[in-house]
Formats: C-alpha cells, sequence, structure tokens
C-alpha cells in the first residue's frame, strides 16, 4: 500500500532549548535561512508523501502560521515589486497540505502520534520529530518508503552512536539481515548505562502501519510518566515485525543546543550561495582556536 501521510508531532514543549523556546516554537528557529520545521516538512515533499499532519498544541500557532498563505504580505511584497520574494514565501504555502490536530495535554511522543489517528486513517504512514534534521544525498524518508515497498513491514530509522551515550535514546536490538538492515528484536527506551550492549539508536523517522494506533492506546505510561512511543513499537514489532535501518546521511538532533550549533554549521557549509564565504570563515576561525 502506497504510503501517503507523514505526522509530524510539535507539541513537545521544548524545555531543552529554554529560554529561547519560552514563547517561540523550537521547531521555528532558524537554520541559516529557514526555520528548523520547514527542512523537515521539504523532505517529506521530496519524498513524494501527499499530506502532512502536524501534532500542535497551545503557543504553536506560529508553525501552522507558516505554512498558511499570508494574503497581507503577498500584497505587500507584489506592490513594492519584490517579486521574488513573494514567490518564496508563497511557495512555503504551496509546497503540501497541511493539516492540523491538538495533543492538549504534553503526555508523551507515543500519545502525540495516537492523536493523529483519525486522519491517518487506515493506511502505513510515516512519522518524522519537528526538531530531527537529517541531511542525506537521498532524502531519509524516500530511502525508508523506498525500504517499505520491499518488506511491508514497520521501520524504525537507525544511527550508531557511542556506547556512553545509548542512555539518551530508544535503543533496538536485533540480528543484521543485510548491509544497513536489522531485524528488531527488542526495543529499549533510554536503556541504563550496562543493560544493553547494542548502539543502535532510534532517531526521529518511523515508517509505521495503523496497528501502532490500537497498541498506543493499551500503552501505559512508561519511562518519564510519559505514554513512550518505544514501548508500543515493541509491541508492533512482536505482531508485525520490525526493521531497523541504518540511513545514509547525517541527523542533528536540533532540539538540543549544541545540535542546533551543529545543524547551522553543516547546513550553512553546503549552502547555495552563503556556503563558499561561510566555509572560509569557518577555517579562519578554526585557525584561531
Ligand atoms: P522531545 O522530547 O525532543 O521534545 O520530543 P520536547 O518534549 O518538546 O523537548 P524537551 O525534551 O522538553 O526539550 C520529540 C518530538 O515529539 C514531540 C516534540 O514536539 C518533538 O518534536 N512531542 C513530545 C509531542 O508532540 N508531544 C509530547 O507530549 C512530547
Amino acid at each position: 500500500m502506497k504510503v501517503r501521510k507523514a505526522v509530524i508531532p510539535v507539541a513537545g514543549l521544548g524545555t531543552r532549548f529554554l529560554p529561547a523556546s519560552k514563547a517561540i516554537p523550537k521547531e521555528m528557529l532558524t537554520v541559516v535561512d529557514r526555520p528548523t520545521i520547514q527542512y523537515i516538512v521539504e523532505e517529506v515533499v521530496a519524498s513524494g508523501i501527499e499530506e502532512v499532519i502536524l501534532v500542535t498544541s497551545a503557543g504553536k500557532s506560529a508553525i501552522e502560521n507558516h505554512f498558511d498563505y499570508n494574503f497581507e504580505l503577498d500584497t505587500f511584497l507584489e506592490q513594492k515589486r519584490k517579486h521574488g520574494l513573494a514567490e518564496e514565501v508563497r511557495h512555503i504555502s504551496n509546497l503540501i497540505d497541511v493539516v492540523s490536530v491538538r495533543q492538549k495535554k504534553p503526555l508523551g511522543l507515543g500519545h502525540a502520534i495516537w492523536m493523529a489517528r483519525n486522519v491517518v486513517g487506515n493506511e502505513p504512514f510515516l512519522v518524522l520529530l519537528g526538531d530531527d534534521l537529517v541531511q542525506a544525498e537521498t532524502p531519509c524518508c524516500k530511502q525508508m518508503l523506498d525500504l517499505f515497498e520491499e518488506l511491508q513491514t514497520p521501520i524504525v530509522a537507525i544511527q550508531r552512536v557511542p556506547q556512553e551515550e545509548t542512555h539518551q535514546y530508544g535503543i533496538v536490538e536485533g540480528q543484521a539481515v543485510r548491509d544497513r538492515l536489522t531485524k528488531v528484536n527488542r526495543l529499549i527506551e533510554k536503556p541504563a548505562p550496562g543493560t544493553s550492549d547494542s548502539n543502535m539508536a532510534i532517531i526521529g523517522r518511523y515508517l509505521l502501519t495503523p496497528e501502532i494506533f490500537d497498541l498506543l492506546e493499551k500503552t501505559t505510561p512508561g519511562h518519564g510518566g510519559e505514554i513512550q512511543l518505544t514501548d508500543a513499537l515493541m509491541a508492533l514489532s512482536n505482531k508485525n515485525g520490525m526493521y531497523a535501518y541504518e540511513f545514509e546521511g547525517t541527523r542533528y538532533d536540533a532540539g538540543d543546543k549544541l545540535g542546533y550549533l551543529k545543524a547551522i554549521v553543516a547546513f550553512a557549509s553546503c549552502h547555495k550561495t552563503l556556503g563558499p564565504a561561510f566555509r572560509r570563515y569557518i577555517k579562519e576561525m578554526a585557525a584561531t582556536l
């Protein structure tokens, strides 16, 4: 079955990015020349998805507005003959159909995804975390969609992390099937040091089947008192099987201050117009450190 929809949860409080995220959603913080969330929606569009479902909360309307048409701004720019800029701004509102559902309380990522159940319906769908950026030649979602066509089984994207960082992630254990592909045996949310030998960390890209919604409904609060997606993923894996895919590309956690700075450097270095000057500056800067 074709994957047509992508769910992007953006309802979290962003406490790791305070005070910047007090009044501005962290997903609206700028990486070079556009907000983080725009990169994520562009990845979805480049992967051939037809509809985005944002899971939002109070205080996140800037995200919905960013993808909406702004008549006043458009008219103003056209009157000032700034046609190029007007076109660029219109382009954002024409990227893809965006609907939003509300998560009234931040009860966890699993709960946020469950809120999208009626809009997703009975079909496979993608989940992208609103603060996880992936820089890749082939968009990470596209890589996963191609794999899903072959496997027809849920897939989580993973990256290898140093053993001392595994306690910060959802960790996958399983058997290697082929290069970059592992059949999942177990998923553990933020394992205590020494409790798992695996260094395969789940990142913010999932390709799920609709059975996940019933499983989420049955999931009781786990780590941190939140409805954890990882717990429902374990149940889905037991029921339908699951693969972990080591995607090609680099992931940046833009919801974390250091991760966000790294993302800016990576995306600025590759930027079409700013890239060459930025790379020169970084070299000069590095020489003084
Ligand atoms: P994070 O844990 O990275 O986001 O969740 P957070 O809770 O906003 O941030 P911190 O940890 O307090 O700094 C991953 C994604 O899941 C969404 C977040 O918006 C983020 O995109 N999320 C998380 C929800 O939509 N609802 C929740 O209840 C929790």
